[in-house]
């Protein structure tokens, strides 16, 4: 159905009938037909008047929407297909709007939906009611509660993967404005023979396998498990894993369920503790120990499991391992304490996990409620809703089932009570006269359960109290005795004899008929599971532990409080509790929802209608829609009637003025429905026969039929006509914009033509205008220039005038002074000298050039010879002398600047221009020698004691004394000897001792030779045949290389007036003996600072190595 079609009646678009009530015939199998069709087309929803009947789809249907929220939202109940958001949108808004408490029931056998029904019903109230900060905290905490719960009290069992194996009742409480603030969950009957033992292919417990698969390795290790589910007695080996299920990720889901209701972190490992510690107990294992007596006695088999138990709950552990092996009984002051065989020791411990578990359950409850209940106290509405086991009848029926069915009887008793009253109600509302109607009363079954004195539960209890020997069996026999007459109960040995020939009920059964069927129950286990005992010293031991919550749990174990009354039978208390919630339900408005299981295998799309008939048996539905029908069928207000049907009566369509009442006392009247069909109520006209309703539906489909084309008609000339209208309007339109526009565009044409008209008239008034303007400035300006030129002329003439006055007077002045001239001439010619015009041209350049030189002498530069500036000249006429001025200058201030110098320093300078004229440009040695003064005597012998004889010795003045290195003409080594020069003699000596070895005078050198480098080497070359040249020319080295030469070659020069020759080569050859030796520089690394080495290739070659 599209969006925008919105649904105004149950009645629209139905698949079989949304309501029950409504079939016809009614009949079993109609009514199965209808449910399995309306389950066919996904429609799992159908009433039963306001009781919803849903079938479970096991399949996730599309119809939980926040849209479907919003769409059944504030609806009637009947307006939509049916649908559980209806039921809670009217139990809410009765709720909030009537101020009546609300209960919602919801049963149904396991599997069939009741819990995910209660979930839709509270999750839809969290979505409609208030909103806000704190509102939704309470809602969040609410619905939060769910997890932590399905948690600790379901299992996967055959029926169910998620089945409740607890009954659960939840207020959620609202203030007056209809916002949650709070709720208080009570819990009745968790099945705790599950901890012990499951069935084949169930499983225990949820939290077990949650813990084990999601705890972390911390988490395991701190509570001493292990991670594999096999490790534990208490875990069905079978079925361990269910499929689609992540233990591990419900199990966050569980803990962050359980931080959001409010559990401390302290407070969830104390739960997880005694979780561990249940699961350990069943990993304890007893053997039989034979005493003196005969008797077996039970012994721990491995001590370590109770041990590791006894570690996490902060338990004695030889407390504990006593209590699992004796039993004290009190009776009178007297205490008795007899050993446990294994079997009772195996008993005690079942019992223990059991009481632990069970314990731990009721006590989450309790502290969630203490989380989620109402902070307020302000008065409360109140929305319950009960999700409770429904009817179960088992092959083998023990009971648990007697308990559940029994909780069932009550259940239906209140909502037949319930649902008659509300009718019966209803009728004397609208003032319609009631009838009786027959339907079966189900008290009698209650009764037979219940009663205080003869009831099945009463005489259990009697037998579980009585002294002496107590069996199954004996509680039987009383049961047979007492119960026997009653028409709803059956048993073999039962004194009413119509059934002793019944021989399908075994000898230890007995059998009820209860509303939803009959139910055999067999004995075995009813007073163990009545007396739910646990022994003394095992409460004792665990009121003993250091764990606080353990401790708590137990509070009979307590000493100080104990007593020797017994603690009430599970089915006392069980009854307590249900009657306890009858009477609250009994206050409150009920709303119905009756699940029902469509086929066994959990399968989509099957509904296997036997399984399916027989719910809707027990479950009493026929029987529902039986008093729903009771009288009238089908009830509607007025207003809704006369909306929906008025178009089949001439009077009341399409308006009716008058009340609705009587609006459809018309309309029925015209109709012609015989009068016996219907009641007019108060405000609600009440239509006895389905059949009558189905007949108005048709009409009113043929008539809206009909209307539809009236309205095709109607709306089709409406179309045409609009049409045409605007078609019209546009004609209108569009002709006057094109009217105007051509008017626009004439009008446009004529303007610019004007314009052009009137610009050309124009134009030639102004050209008219200028000419005449123009005539007139010529005018005046021809005027103007008359009178210029007139004046010019005027002026020229006037000018000429004084100019020719001027002239003459000059003329007359010129005439006058020579006049003059020639007379004073004349007068003075014997006065002047015949060559003054000389004289005066000699004085004048004399007095010039004067001031010349005056001026000079104030512009000299400085003194020293390399300043190049010089004055420029002041006349062109000086230019020679000025540059012959300036040669002059500069040559006697050259003098003057060598007239400083003493005579020694000439020397030296002349020695060094000497040393210039040699090397400079030629050796590179030469530009480091420039820098250093030539000393001479560097050894200072006339001083030096040491050389006393060599000063001795030489008799001249000492020109230079240095010690080089000669170098041996053999082998090119070198050896240090002093090296002095005389004014005619070179001589050679010992470096140390001063003993002269060699005296050569200085006629005898022809000539030196040096290399181009930076290197210290020369050669002296002596004149052949001398008798110094006997060994051959001399090699030395030294650093002052520059200087030795250079007074060397004065010296000669002084003595013999010959210049010697000083070769500046890289190869030169020198006569060594009567070789002939040519000495090579090549580069080389440098060693020994600017020392070359020499070495003595051949004969013929002495190699010097020069950095
Ligand atoms: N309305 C529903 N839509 C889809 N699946 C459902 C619906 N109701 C129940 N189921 C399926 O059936 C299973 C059993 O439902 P549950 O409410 O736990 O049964 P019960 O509480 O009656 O034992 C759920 O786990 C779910 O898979
Ligand atoms: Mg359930």
């Amino acid at each position: 159905m599209p969006k925008s079609e919105v649904k105004t009646s149950l009645l629209d678009n139905m698949i079989g009938v949304g309501d029950s009530v409504l079939l016809e015939p009614l009949t079993e199998d109609t009514f199965l037909e209808n449910l399995k069709n309306r389950f066919d087309h996904s429609e799992i929803y159908t009433y039963i008047g306001s009781v919803v009947i849903s079938v479970n789809p096991y399949r996730h249907l599309p119809i939980y929407t926040p849209e479907k929220v919003e769409e059944y939202r504030n609806r009637n109940f009947y307006e939509l297909s049916p649908h559980i958001y209806a039921l809670a949108d009217e139990a809410y808004r009765s709720l909030r709007d009537q101020d009546k408490d609300q209960c919602i029931l919801i049963t149904g056998e396991s599997g069939a939906g009741k819990t995910e029904a209660s979930k839709l019903v509270m999750s839809y109230v969290a979505a409609v009611c208030g909103k806000g900060a704190e509102v939704n905290q309470v809602k969040e905490q609410l619905l939060q509660s769910n997890p932590v719960l399905e948690a600790f009290g379901n299992a996967k069992t055959m029926r169910n993967d998620n089945s409740s194996r607890f009954g659960k009742y939840m207020d959620i409480e609202f203030d007056f404005k209809g916002d949650p603030l709070g709720g208080v969950i009570s819990n009745y009957l968790l099945e705790k023979s599950r901890v012990v033992k499951q069935p084949r292919g169930e499983r225990n417990f949820h939290i077990f396998y949650q813990l084990l698969s999601g705890g972390s390795e911390d988490l395991l290790k701190q509570l001493k498990l292990e991670r594999e589910f096999n490790q534990y007695n208490y875990l069905g080996l079978d079925s361990a894993k269910v499929n689609g299920v992540d233990d591990a990720a419900n199990f966050r889901t569980v803990k962050n369920a359980m931080q959001i209701v409010g559990f401390m972190d302290d407070e969830v490992e104390l739960v997880l503790e005694v979780v561990a510690a249940v699961l350990k107990l069943g990993n304890i294992e007893f053997k039989p120990e034979s005493r003196v007596n005969g008797l077996d006695e039970s012994r721990i088999q491995d001590k370590n499991e109770l041990k590791e138990i006894c570690e996490l709950l902060g338990q004695d552990q030889a407390v504990l391992e006593r209590a699992f092996s004796f039993r004290t009984v009190e009776a009178k002051q007297e205490k008795v304490s007899t050993t446990l065989n294994v079997a009772q020791a195996y008993y005690a411990r079942d019992a223990l996990a059991k009481n632990l578990y069970n314990r731990l359950f009721t006590w989450l409850v309790n502290r969630i409620n203490e989380s989620i209940k109402a902070q307020s106290k302000v008065r409360k509405k109140v929305m319950g809703v009960l999700d409770i086991y429904g009817f179960e009848i088992f092959e083998n029926n023990s009971f648990e089932q007697f308990i559940i069915n029994y909780c069932n009887e009550k259940l239906q008793q209140i909502f037949i009570e319930l649902t008659l009253k509300e009718e019966q109600e209803e009728y004397i509302k609208e003032g319609i006269e009631w009838t009786h109607i027959e339907y079966f009363n189900n008290a009698i079954i209650c009764e037979l359960i219940e009663n205080n004195t003869n009831g099945i539960l009463a005489m259990l209890d009697e037998e579980c109290l009585r002294p002496g020997t107590v069996t199954d069996e004996t509680f039987l026999e009383k049961l047979n005795q007492v119960c026997a007459v009653h028409e709803r109960f059956e048993s073999r040995m039962s004194k009413s004899s119509r059934f002793l020939n019944d021989t399908t009920l075994p000898h230890n059964c007995f059998r009820i008929q209860h509303y939803a069927g009959k139910v055999m129950y067999h004995v075995e286990g009813f007073v163990d599971k009545n007396n739910d005992l646990l022994y003394r010293d095992l409460s004792q031991a665990m009121w003993k532990t250091n764990h606080v919550l353990v401790k708590s749990l137990f509070p009979e174990g307590n000493p100080a409080k104990m007593s020797l009354k017994r603690p009430p039978t599970a089915g006392s208390q069980f009854k307590a509790s249900v009657a306890t919630l009858m009477k609250n339900l009994q206050t409150k408005n009920p709303n119905y929802i009756r699940c029902i299981k469509p086929n066994d295998q959990k399968a989509p799309h099957i509904f296997a209608e036997a399984l399916v008939r027989h719910q809707v048996r027990y479950l009493g539905l026929m029987e529902n829609v039986r008093v729903r029908r009771a009288g009238y069928a089908f009830k509607q207000p007025y207003e809704s009637c006369l909306e929906r049907y008025k178009m089949l009566c001439s009077q009341t369509w399409p308006h009716w003025r008058q009340g609705s009442r009587d609006g459809v006392k018309v309309l029925l009247t015209e109709l012609q429905i015989p009068p016996e069909e219907f009641s007019y109520g108060r405000s609600k006209i009440f239509i006895r026969n389905p059949r009558t309703l189905f007949e108005l539906e048709d009409l009113r489909k043929r008539r809206l039929e009909d209307l539809a084309t009236l309205i095709q008609k109607i709306y089709r000339g409406w179309k045409c006509r609009t049409n045409f209208l605007l078609m019209k309007k546009s004609q209108i339109i569009i002709s006057a914009w094109t009217k105007r526009h051509f008017q626009r565009k004439k009008y446009l044409q004529l303007k610019s033509v004007t314009l052009i008209i009137q610009s050309y008239i124009r134009g030639w008034k102004a050209r008219k205008l200028l000419r005449e303007l123009k005539h007139q400035k010529r005018c005046e300006e021809s005027a103007t220039t008359i009178a210029a030129y007139w004046r010019g002329f005027q002026a020229r003439r006037e000018l000429k005038r004084l100019k020719e006055e001027a002239r003459r007077k000059h003329a007359v002045a010129v005439i006058w002074a020579y006049w003059l001239g020639l007379k004073v001439r004349r007068e003075y010619r014997k006065f002047f000298r015949a060559n003054a015009g000389k004289k005066i041209y000699e004085f004048t350049i004399q007095r010039i050039m004067q001031k010349y030189f005056l001026e000079m002498k104030k512009k000299l530069p400085s003194m020293s010879p390399t300043e190049k500036t010089w004055p420029p000249r002041p006349y062109f006429f000086l230019d020679d002398t000025h540059t012959e001025l300036k040669r002059i200058f500069h040559l006697w201030r050259c003098k003057k600047y060598r007239d400083q110098f003493t005579e020694q320093k000439k020397a030296i300078f002349e020695e060094k221009l000497e040393a210039s004229e040699l090397f400079k440009d030629k050796k590179a040695l030469y530009t480091n020698s420039v820098q250093q003064p030539f000393q001479g005597d560097y050894l200072e012998i006339s001083k030096n004691p040491k050389y006393q004889k060599l000063n001795g010795a030489v008799e001249e003045k000492i020109v230079l004394a240095d010690v080089v290195n000669k170098i041996n003409r053999a082998n090119g080594k070198v050896a240090p000897r002093i090296f002095l020069l005389t004014q005619s003699n070179f001589i050679l000596a010992d470096q140390k001792s001063g003993q002269i070895k060699s005296t050569i005078p200085v006629m005898d050198i022809t000539s030196v030779s040096v290399s181009k480098q930076t290197d210290g080497l020369f050669a002296v070359h002596l004149k052949e045949g001398s008798t110094a040249a006997a060994k051959g020319d001399f090699l030395f080295t030294s650093d002052r290389l520059i200087e030795i030469i250079t007074k060397l070659y004065r010296t000669i020069f002084f003595k013999t007036n010959q210049k010697i020759n000083v070769e500046i080569n890289n190869e030169f050859l020198v006569q060594f003996n009567q070789d002939k030796v040519c000495v090579k520089f090549i580069q080389g690394a440098q060693k020994n600072g600017n020392l070359p080495t020499c070495k003595r290739k051949n004969n013929r070659l002495l190699e010097v190595t020069v950095p």
